[in-house]
């Protein structure tokens, strides 16, 4: 008997990663046999970090989970999860303003590519009213964003937002 191993895709922009990603790169990491967090290579978008420096703060707080690897992908993101032999995708979802979009998107993946599942996690309760956005924007006004964000990524966005 052959055992078919299953590799996850958990997508995203992660300018830059939280610690509500964290939390569900671990938990997703159990449920696949591979997962890949990968970055979207999006030009039209102004992003604080560049892709490298968000891959690297990626690889560099994902190191402790053995079955996670860091990528970057454009085009769709059925078409990359196809080449890269995944059949799930992974997204967080932290209160229902969420779910609107992460239907939408779950919908026309699944139109796109019906193989591929999208499989959502609830955020941890800690970590519920976490996002990139807010995080870059309590750091500039001078807030405390201690255990919202790796201590790592932390130091970053203040040598970014504050030394300048
Ligand atoms: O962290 P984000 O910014 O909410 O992630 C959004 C992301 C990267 C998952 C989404 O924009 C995406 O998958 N883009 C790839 C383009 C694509 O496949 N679009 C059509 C399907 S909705």
């Amino acid at each position: 008997m052959t055992t078919k191993s299953v590799v996850g895709i958990y997508p995203g922009s992660f300018d830059p990663i939280t610690n509500g990603h964290l939390d569900l790169i671990e938990r997703g990491s159990r449920l696949v046999d591979r997962l890949i967090v990968a970055i979207l290579r999006n030009e039209e978008k102004r992003t604080l970090f560049s892709l490298d420096e968000r891959m690297e703060m990626l690889r560099e707080v994902s190191r402790e989970f053995p079955n996670v690897e860091v990528g970057a992908f454009d085009g769709l993101l059925v078409d990359f999860a196809a080449r890269s032999g995944a059949t799930v995708l992974l997204r967080g979802i932290r209160a229902v303003s969420d779910y609107e979009y992460e239907l939408q998107m779950a919908l026309m993946n699944r139109r796109l590519n019906p193989r591929i599942e999208t499989v959502f996690l609830m955020a941890g309760e800690a970590y519920s009213f976490i996002s990139s956005r807010l995080v870059k924007e309590v750091i500039k006004l001078g807030g405390n964003i201690s255990g919202l964000v790796p201590v790592s990524v932390e130091n970053r966005l203040k040598e970014r937002l504050l030394l300048t």
